[in-house]
């Protein structure tokens, strides 16, 4: 069994149009000590399901079902408030899509790091600060940048108090989504340096929300690649890059510019579905030069190999 296992999990929005189906039946392990990338356009539901994970929904929730087990234990069977109590922060932590432009400008970093060291932990406040300079040494910043405000740092420092904050109460998981795409290049080469070093040295979990595949293959073991909802492709790293087998994985891989070569990056034709109304059967048809008459019913998720899953018809499976 895997540290953490998430099974058919479903979330739904409530629009005017109808339900959006943004994560439509998802499954994944993750092992300790293990990074997992999803990856996949944007709008094919990988914030979704991050905060399907944390429980963070917004108000219009049509349905939210599944199963997410950590460590055997089934996180949906818990209420809200045990939820909050014993696993949000402080077994799964996250960083959001553009979390470090969401720091309080009028509270110094520090404190915002330390806070929930007050809060949960019942620190007293010079303790916490104190902690929360360790972490500042551990995520690269000097120790007493705990005392500037968030105005005063670059956009890469932001990041790296963002990450601290999300290291504070020692998780087991930590999700990070997007977590370099508002930097420079050269800015998200450092904190990709920092996430694989802290990788190493605390042995968390990590699941690295991408739509840069390249960038996941970076810090990534394993891969899932989303789809409208779902994800259609497994396996470790090497194997979904150099190897893709779902013909979406491989146009995405084909997009990615190369340094040398004479490729051309490719386009991936026509645009992602919409998710109040999505294609029947496998969602990718409509853009599928490989589509054939059984495309018309969806997919089943095929286990080529011992951990190695895709969903697509040509790979066979029964209709
Ligand atoms: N609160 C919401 N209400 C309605 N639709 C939403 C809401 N949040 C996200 N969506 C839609 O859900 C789909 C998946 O979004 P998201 O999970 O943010 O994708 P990604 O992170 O891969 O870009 C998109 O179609 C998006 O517009
Ligand atoms: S199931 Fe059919 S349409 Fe879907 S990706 Fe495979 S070949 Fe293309
Ligand atoms: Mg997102």
């Amino acid at each position: 069994m895997s540290f953490l296992e998430a099974e058919n999990l479903i979330l739904y929005y409530k629009t005017l149009r109808g339900p959006v189906r943004a994560v439509d039946n998802v499954g994944f392990t993750l092992n300790r000590g293990e990074t997992l990338g999803l990856v996949g356009e944007s709008g094919c539901g990988k914030s979704s399901t991050a905060i399907a994970l944390m429980r963070l929904l917004p108000r219009n929730v049509e349905r939210f079902e599944g199963k997410v087990i950590l460590d055997g234990l089934n996180l949906m069977d818990l209420s809200d408030e045990e939820f909050r109590g014993k696993v949000r922060w402080k077994r799964i932590s996250m960083v959001f899509q553009g979390a470090m432009n969401s720091l309080n400008p009028v509270l110094r970093v520090g404190f915002q790091v330390a806070e929930p060291l007050m809060i949960h932990k019942g620190m007293k406040k010079r303790e916490a600060m104190k902690r929360a300079e360790d972490l500042f040494k551990m995520v690269g910043l000097p120790p007493d940048f705990v005392y500037r405000y968030p105005h005063e740092l670059s956009g890469g420092m932001k990041q790296r108090v963002v990450i601290a904050m999300a290291l504070v109460l020692n998780p087991e998981i930590v999700i990070l989504d997007e977590p370099t795409s508002a930097l420079d290049v050269s800015i998200q080469a450092q904190i990709m340096n920092l996430l694989k070093k802290l990788k190493k040295k605390l042995n968390i979990s990590m699941i690295f929300i991408t739509h840069d595949i390249a960038l996941a293959s970076d810090i990534c073991d394993r891969i899932g690649v989303m789809y409208a909802g779902q994800i259609v492709e497994l396996g470790s790293s090497e194997d979904v890059l150099l190897n893709p087998k779902h013909p979406y994985t491989q146009k995405l891989i084909a997009s990615v510019p190369l340094l040398r070569g004479d490729r051309v990056p490719e386009f991936i034709p026509g645009a992602p579905p919409d998710l109040v109304n999505p294609p029947a059967g496998c969602r990718f048809r409509p853009r599928c030069s490989h589509a054939f008459g059984k495309c018309g019913l969806e997919p089943p998720f095929i286990e080529l190999e011992e951990g190695r899953f895709v969903k697509c018809w040509l790979y066979g499976g029964e209709d």
